[in-house]
């Protein structure tokens, strides 16, 4: 069951994405060579609890920390830890919130120093990714428009839409129905209406679509070892047509 949010419990899921929104524009200006993931998960929670806010991750299904931090071949859920960024990586970052009842989710993959040609496509067309599903989200069209449109932009690139994971409502609890892959046949689905609040969430490997998770039962990684790049907003429906919660106008 979808459970639609009336106009004052999107501001509230507002407040909650646009924390997220800072830490993610935070992190943009800590990034470099050099500095841990811990250091920025760190950095993350103090931020979240400053706010009056929870980070959304931390304790979720025995998760240990505030921020999913992968870098390169790592798809999504890598663990802060005690590595370094190095000049040329490219690191998806993670955030979730929970402030006043409603949950707010966002990620981004940035690059760390310069990055190769393959790497620099790859973060924009899943960007790119993101925005066409964000675009599909209107009145009267269904569901899978938006994972058909994610879908064909990054197959149109020469890349692969992640298979394992998928987007996903939010409210209340960070995933509610319906779940919202990245690929799919167009006019199927679920109707899109007002109040439906989702998490888009492209995650695309520039190989194969295969993923495997590490020994630390979290990291997932692209089977081929292949970069992967992850961007999420949290997208409301408005009778305004969409509206993304998690961005700062
Ligand atoms: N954005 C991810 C999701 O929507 C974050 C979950 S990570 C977890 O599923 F650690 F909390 F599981
Ligand atoms: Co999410």
């Amino acid at each position: 069951m979808i459970i639609l949010k009336s106009p004052d419990e999107i501001e509230k899921m507002r407040e909650a994405s646009l924390i997220v929104a800072d830490v993610l524009d935070e992190i943009e200006k800590l990034i470099e060579p050099g500095i841990t993931t811990e250091e920025l998960d760190r950095f993350s929670e103090n931020l979240i609890m400053k706010r009056g806010a929870r980070p959304a991750f931390l304790g979720y299904l025995g998760y240990p920390k505030t921020l999913c931090t992968s870098i390169n071949e790592q798809v999504v859920h890598g663990i802060p830890g005690p590595t370094k960024l190095k000049e040329g990586d490219i690191i998806g970052v993670d955030c979730g919130a929970l402030l006043n009842g409603y949950f707010g989710d966002s990620a981004r993959t940035y690059p760390v120093g310069r990055i190769s040609d393959e790497a620099s496509r790859l973060l924009c067309v899943t960007k790119e990714a993101l925005f066409k599903g964000i675009k599909e989200m209107k009145e009267g069209n269904r569901l899978h428009d938006i994972s058909a449109a994610i879908q064909n932009h990054v197959e149109s690139a020469g890349f692969s839409v992640v298979r394992q994971f998928v987007g996903h409502g939010i409210g209340k609890k960070m995933h509610e129905p319906p779940s919202v892959p990245n690929y799919g046949t167009p006019h199927t689905g679920p109707l899109l209406e007002k109040g439906l609040v989702l998490a888009l969430e492209p995650m695309v490997n520039a190989g194969d679509y295969n993923i495997e998770i590490l020994d630390d039962g979290w990291t997932a990684v692209s089977k081929d070892r292949s970069l992967s790049a992850h961007f999420e907003h949290t997208v409301a429906l408005t009778d305004q047509g969409y509206d993304i919660l998690s961005l700062r106008m």
